[in-house]
């Protein structure tokens, strides 16, 4: 996949009929219902939107400035069941903690599992610059640290994310024996 982070013009043709199938079907859903009822009208979704992104989360725990804090200590070994960390995250366009910040993760994650190492996320994303700038998604889900690949359910959003749906595809890009670790996020999320 390019970087085409903040960018959806690039989107898979499987997404442009996936967009598609969404405003037929909403256009269908309204055709339907009592055009004259008032709430029934307010909360049927308006037009929706795929958008398409990626950013890379920095989790530093070492130095004097950390963004990620143990705030309980669980098990001492391996699952770490109990333990839970707090963030405020930097997110950066590119892989490097000096490429262009473009919003904060903030939130927690648990170690909520005792016969694997899983997490249990609960983070928000406000974006800094750009296009969505002071727009924020939310993350909550179940992170499987023994996949390569992750996946984590974005479940809600405000400002050009609301109503938002979707997910992340979770890669670890790098790592260090202190816990420093950079995160690569590829996410999709269906909104208003
Ligand atoms: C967790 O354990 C470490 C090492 O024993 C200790 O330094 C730290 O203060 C503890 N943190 C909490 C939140 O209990
Ligand atoms: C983002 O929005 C905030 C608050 O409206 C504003 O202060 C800031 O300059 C904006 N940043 C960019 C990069 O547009």
């Amino acid at each position: 996949m390019p970087n085409t982070t903040m960018d959806r013009s690039l989107l898979p043709k499987s997404l442009l009929f996936f967009m598609l199938f969404l405003f037929i079907t909403t256009a269908s859903v309204a055709g339907a219902k009592d055009p004259g009822h008032p709430l029934q009208s307010a909360m049927l979704p308006r037009e929706e939107k795929v958008s398409r992104f990626r950013f890379y989360l920095h989790d530093v725990k070492s130095g004097k400035n950390p963004t990620s804090i143990t705030i309980i200590n669980g098990s001492a070994s391996t699952p770490f069941f109990g333990k839970v960390q707090m963030i405020d995250s930097v997110l950066t366009e590119g892989p490097e903690l000096t490429s262009k910040q473009v919003g904060r993760c903030q939130g927690f994650y648990a170690y909520s599992a005792q016969q694997d190492i899983a997490l249990l996320m609960d983070m928000n994303v406000v974006f800094t610059a750009g296009r969505y700038n002071g727009s924020t998604l939310s993350f909550m889900g179940r992170n499987s640290m023994l996949y390569k690949v992750r996946e984590i359910p974005v479940v809600g959003g405000s400002g050009a994310f609301r109503m938002a749906q979707g997910y992340a595809l979770v890669r670890t890009h790098w790592k260090d024996n202190i816990g420093d670790v950079t995160v690569q996020y590829d996410v999709v999320v269906v909104h208003q």
